[in-house]
């Protein structure tokens, strides 16, 4: 069976109003995690462009958006970065905190949460994986 865009079934990223709802969901998001010395300081010495663009590829990729993205693989992004899996779990509750308090569906958020955890592994650094 193939299948069509007019009978596949919406993403969570349509379901949620698309670019404009991530944008939104960014500004959110980007203030938690900068409000958080933690989180905030890995973010200390890249450009605030770069920062928002993070941030939108982030939630497109965990509300399975359109993969126009060309940049690095998430490991070869993050295992310089030495993150341990309790900075990892922090900004993950900020992501899931920022879409409940934007009305997302419940359905949505659980799934979010399954994505989290399915990449944790490239995002963590080899050497922290089992703890903080
Ligand atoms: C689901 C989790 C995450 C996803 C999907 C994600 C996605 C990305 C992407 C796509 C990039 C850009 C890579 C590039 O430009 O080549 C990036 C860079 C970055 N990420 Fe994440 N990220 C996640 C979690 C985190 C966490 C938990 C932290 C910090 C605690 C973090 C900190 C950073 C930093 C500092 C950069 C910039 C690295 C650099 O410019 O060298 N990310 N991330």
């Amino acid at each position: 069976m193939t299948v069509t865009e007019e009978n596949a079934p919406a993403s969570h990223y349509d379901r949620i109003g698309g670019a404009s709802s991530v944008k939104a969901a960014v500004e959110l998001f980007y203030d938690k995690v900068l409000a958080d010395p933690v989180s905030a300081a890995y973010f200390a010495d890249v450009d605030m462009a770069s920062q928002r663009r993070h941030l939108a590829m982030m939630l497109t990729v965990v509300l399975g958006g359109p993969n126009e993205y060309t940049g690095r693989g998430l490991a070869e992004a993050h295992q310089p970065l030495n993150i341990p899996v309790a900075h990892y779990v922090k900004v993950g509750e900020y992501l899931t905190v920022t879409l409940a308090e934007l009305g997302v569906p419940a359905d949505i958020l659980a799934d979010v949460q399954t994505v989290l955890g399915q990449v944790q592994g490239q995002v963590v650094s080899a050497g922290n994986r089992s703890g903080a």
